[in-house]
C-alpha cells in the first residue's frame, strides 16, 4: 500500500515537472516570437516617422491636420517605446564597458524622458565614475525616469541622489508621485507587470536584467517612493 502511494506521488511529481517544462518552453517561444515581431517592426516606424517630418517641413499646414499629424506622431513614439522595450528586455548582448561619469549617463537620460514642465528635476550628491555600459545604462535611467514622471499627476518633483558606498555607486531616484500601487509592490520587477494602460511592463524587467548584469541590484521603497541602483564601481 505504502509503495503503491509512493509511486504516485512520484508519478505526480514527474508530471508536474513535464508541464513546468512545456510551460517554459512554450514561454521562450513567445518570447523569440515577440522579440523578431519587435526587430521587424523597427524600420517600418522609422520610415513612417519621417515621413510624418517631411510632410511636416514640406506643407503648410492647416491646423486640423496638423492636429491629426500630432496625433499620429504620439502613437509613433508610443509604439516605438514598445518595441525598444521588448527588444532591451529580450537582448542579453555582452556588456560594453567603459569608465563614464553619473552625470553624463543622467543627464543624457533626462534629456530624452519628455518631462513636463510642472515637474522640477535636481540631480545631488557628487559624480562619480563607474565601469558599465553607458548605453544599457542609459536605459535603467530612462526607465526609471519616465516611471517617475509618469506617477506623478501634477506638479512634483524627481529628485536623483549618487553616493558612494562600499566600493559602489549608490543612486537614488525618488518622487513626490503617487506611489507604487499595492497590487505589484510583490511583482514590480518581474516581465509584464504593469498597471498602465499603455504600459508593457518590461521597463523595470529590463532595469533588474542590466543592473544585475553589471553585479549589481535594484530595489524600491514607497512613503516616500525612492528606487535605488547600487552598482559596484569597478566592474569584476
Ligand atoms: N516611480 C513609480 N511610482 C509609482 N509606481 C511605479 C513607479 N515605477 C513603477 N511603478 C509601478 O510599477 C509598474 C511596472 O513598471 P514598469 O516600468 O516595469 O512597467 P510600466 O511602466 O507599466 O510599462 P513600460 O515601462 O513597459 O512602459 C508600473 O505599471 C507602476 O504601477
Ligand atoms: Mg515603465
Amino acid at each position: 500500500m505504502e509503495l503503491s502511494l509512493k509511486k504516485l506521488f512520484e508519478t505526480e511529481k514527474s508530471l508536474a515537472e513535464a508541464n513546468a517544462r512545456i510551460k517554459n518552453e512554450r514561454l521562450t517561444a513567445i518570447g523569440e516570437l515577440a522579440a523578431s515581431m519587435a526587430h521587424d517592426m523597427k524600420n517600418p516606424l522609422g520610415t513612417i516617422q519621417s515621413g510624418m517630418d517631411i510632410i511636416r517641413r514640406n506643407t503648410t499646414i492647416d491646423p486640423q491636420i496638423g492636429e491629426v499629424i500630432q496625433r499620429m506622431e504620439r502613437a509613433v513614439s508610443r509604439m516605438s517605446h514598445q518595441v525598444e522595450d521588448v527588444l532591451n528586455f529580450v537582448r542579453t548582448t555582452p556588456l560594453s564597458l567603459k569608465p563614464v561619469s553619473l552625470n553624463t549617463i543622467i543627464n543624457s537620460a533626462i534629456k530624452s524622458v519628455e518631462i513636463p514642465r510642472t515637474i522640477q528635476v535636481v540631480i545631488m550628491g557628487d559624480d562619480v565614475t563607474i565601469t558599465c555600459d553607458e548605453k544599457k545604462m542609459e536605459i535603467v535611467f530612462i526607465n526609471l525616469i519616465l516611471n517617475s514622471t509618469q506617477s506623478i499627476p501634477g506638479e512634483g518633483k524627481i529628485t536623483i541622489r549618487i553616493n558612494k558606498a562600499n566600493g559602489n555607486a549608490v543612486i537614488e531616484i525618488e518622487d513626490t508621485g503617487l506611489g507604487v500601487p499595492q497590487s505589484v509592490i510583490s511583482d514590480i520587477f518581474k516581465p509584464l507587470v504593469t498597471t498602465k494602460q499603455k504600459g508593457t511592463g518590461l521597463g523595470l524587467a529590463s532595469c533588474k536584467n542590466i543592473v544585475e548584469q553589471h553585479g549589481g541590484s535594484i530595489k524600491f521603497q514607497n512613503n516616500p517612493t525612492i528606487f535605488t541602483v547600487t552598482i559596484p564601481i569597478h566592474a569584476n
